[in-house]
């Protein structure tokens, strides 16, 4: 089911500071922000040639990342996305293993314009998983 690493994503309590640090002190390159109003988001992905990082910073009320930068003020790791070939024949796989999908069970579209779903840390040892669609 799993597939290649898509990303390893780190909040970030202020991404213009973040993308300054990544393009300008490490030499990244970093591509334009993003808005994903239905995932409480802006993002910026840092291409690094194996896989990219992305760079998240809260975006309106109720951001699914508020409380991770309350308890994480400097921001951290957040998720790592793997990819999967078939989004929907791997929820339903997940979900009879008995894995919890966060939020209505649904894909949404993701920062790729590709479908998305989260898996519940708790399921695996700490770590939010997103899966998108290869
Ligand atoms: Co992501």
């Amino acid at each position: 089911m799993l597939g290649r690493l898509n990303h390893v994503a780190l909040a970030v309590p202020e991404l213009t500071a973040a993308v300054a640090a990544y393009r300008n002190t490490l030499g990244a390159e970093v591509t334009e922000p993003q808005a994903l109003p239905e995932h409480g988001v802006t993002v910026v992905f840092v291409n690094v040639g194996n896989t990219k990082i992305e760079l998240l910073e809260p975006l309106g009320e109720g951001s699914p990342i508020a409380a991770f930068l309350e308890k994480n003020p400097s921001g951290g790791m957040h998720h790592l996305c793997y990819e999967v070939d078939d989004i929907l024949a791997a929820r339903d796989q997940l979900k009879a293993a008995g894995a919890r999908v966060l939020g209505d069970g649904n894909p949404k579209i993701g920062a790729h314009g590709k479908p998305v779903l989260f898996l519940h840390p708790k399921d695996f040892f700490g770590t939010l998983i997103e899966l998108e669609q290869s």
